[in-house]
């Protein structure tokens, strides 16, 4: 009997190991795609993976299912390790029934979700999925939703990635926007809630699948995805090295990489990147670039609100999250996309314990009735309440200018800023010099015999006094004004002394963010 079930046990292994069959796999070849398995080989360290639920099957008798029964049933569960740390992972099956979800095959996510929750490791779901199993009906809505509840509650506790390999419709689209971070590779990943056929039918756009939901249209039109890769395996990859600056879990510290860039690295070329006038846009992420550790930037959304960048990094070899505006793309205005774009990122570090790093060059929130119209007071609070809230360290260098709310928005000292340093060429002031002055002194240049000559002099006045870091340092706004070159070592000294930072909020259930 014994032999007879491990011979038993084999062939079902093997028949699982196989998903939707040889053809089917090949296909997935032929689209450019990894299977399911060889996704997971890619990304685990080799050998490591452990698979669990492997012999599951699903139960639907409707449509004639009984006689579609795979082991496995469209999704591969289990744990491994990356760089020698585990994290649980599920990799969807699109070559059993296009990879859509069953209530067993929900049952399977959930179960290395619920594992992965007690054990405080990170989870990664790579996903290849039609969505909702249309023959199981509501029973795999139910499974969606067994899922999505599960995201929300290890929201903050454990880091979630998802991949997006294939077409992945309705349900296969949310438990990821439920997830920290998502990856997606160029052409043959797609994100939609409806696919261009029911787009058609609705509201009669004619759009293709690419278009409507592809890699770029999400990096780069709706922000819903993080990375864009060029292919499964360069996604993979991007998703271990992501993992890099990852802590397990919220208890947890991030891991330490030796930092072969010396601590003590003073940068005189950061003197030379502000341009002389203030209206010249320059490129902040040379300024980036200069001050972390060499080679250890990884930026998020870097195709989504380009006027701000959000990345990790590494100081001293330990893992930051950077918030910076970008002069060069809408001149670092802060806009509804931006807002929401680093309040979500802002959030996540403080989930996380990973220290803040704030550059600010910023005129102000983008006006208009485009803006206006669409949210820019709720969005823009959205960031406003994400730095308020964050306890992590948070160390803030004032490049050129911090004007209006949003000098105090981008992690002033006001809103608990641990170590606030500004460059000489800092200019902190309720607004620019040609908006002060046609507000204060409109009268007197509507007066004038020679207006432009008076507001020339009235912007000197302003700029004189305004144009600068002293008033904010004379108050303690600043707690120091800085040479450019010490930048790295002064954040890295800063990042020491706050290693050990408690700070905390009141207690509550939760607060009512403006989302
Ligand atoms: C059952 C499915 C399926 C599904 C695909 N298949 N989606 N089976 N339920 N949801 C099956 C197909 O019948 C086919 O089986 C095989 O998977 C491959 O699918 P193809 O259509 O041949 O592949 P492709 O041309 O690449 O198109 C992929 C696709 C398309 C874009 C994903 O299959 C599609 O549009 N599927 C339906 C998407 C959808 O509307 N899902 C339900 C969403 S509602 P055979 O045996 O013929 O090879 C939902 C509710 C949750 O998810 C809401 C929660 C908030």
């Amino acid at each position: 009997m014994k032999e007879q079930n491990r011979t038993e046990a084999r062939k079902r292994i093997e028949a699982a190991r196989l998903g939707g069959g040889e053809d089917r796999l090949q296909r997935q070849h032929d689209a450019g795609k990894l299977t399911a398995r060889e996704r997971i080989e890619v990304l685990l360290d080799e050998g490591t993976f452990q698979e669990i639920d492997a012999l599951v099957t699903h139960r639907c008798t409707d449509f004639g299912m009984e006689k579609r029964r795979v082991a496995g049933d469209g999704v591969v569960t289990g744990w491994g390790e990356v760089d020698g740390r585990r994290i649980f992972i599920y990799s969807q099956d699109f070559t059993v029934e296009g990879g859509s979800l069953s209530a067993t095959n929900a049952a399977k996510i959930c179960k290395v979700m619920d594992m992965a929750l007690k054990a405080g490791t990170p989870v990664i779901g790579i996903n290849d999925s039609g969505g909702a199993r249309i023959q199981e009906g509501v029973a795999s809505l139910g499974g969606y939703a067994d899922i999505f509840l599960r995201n929300t509650l290890a929201s903050g506790v454990i880091p979630q990635l998802s991949a997006i390999l294939g077409p992945c419709a309705g349900g296969a689209v949310y438990s990821p926007a439920l997830t920290d971070f998502i990856f997606m590779a160029e052409g043959t990943s797609y994100m939609f809630v409806t696919g261009p056929s029911v787009v058609k039918t609705v509201t009669h756009e004619e759009v293709t699948q690419e278009e409507l939901g592809g890699a770029s249209t999400h990096a780069s039109r709706s922000g819903v995805s993080h990375f864009r890769c060029r292919d499964d395996r360069h996604c993979l990859e991007e998703i271990r090295r992501l993992l890099s600056y990852l802590p397990s879990n919220n208890l947890d510290t991030a891991p330490e990489s030796p930092c072969n860039d010396p601590v003590d690295r003073a940068d005189p070329e950061l003197a030379t990147i502000v341009p002389e006038s203030r209206e010249k846009p320059y490129d902040m992420a040379e300024v980036l670039k200069r001050v972390v550790d060499r080679d250890s930037i990884m930026e998020v959304q870097k195709d989504f609100a380009q006027n701000i960048i959000t990345a990790f990094a590494r100081m001293d070899g330990k893992p930051v999250g950077i918030v910076a505006n970008q002069p060069a793309v809408l001149a670092g205005c802060l806009d509804i996309h931006a807002s929401v774009k680093a309040a979500r990122f802002v959030r996540f570090l403080d989930c996380f314990n990973i220290p803040i790093l704030t550059f600010v060059d910023v005129p102000g929130f983008l006006p208009g009735t485009d803006q206006e119209w669409n949210g820019i007071i709720t969005n823009g609070a959205k960031l406003l309440y994400a730095y308020c809230e964050a306890t992590v360290p948070k160390l803030t260098v004032i490049i050129r200018k911090a004007y209006g709310g949003a000098y105090d928005v981008m992690s002033s000292k006001h809103i608990r800023g641990d170590l606030n340093l500004a460059w000489p060429s800092a200019e902190i002031a309720v607004m620019g010099a040609p908006g002060a002055v046609a507000i204060l002194f409109r009268k007197e240049i509507a007066a004038s015999d020679e207006p432009q000559e008076v507001s020339a002099a009235r912007t000197e006045e302003y700029e004189n006094l305004f144009a600068n870091p002293f008033n904010a340092a004379e108050r303690g706004y600043i707690d120091a004004v800085i040479e450019e070159p010490e930048t790295r070592p002064r954040l890295i000294e800063g990042l020491r002394l706050l290693a050990g930072k408690r700070d905390q909020n009141p207690a509550k259930k939760h607060g009512n963010e403006p989302l």
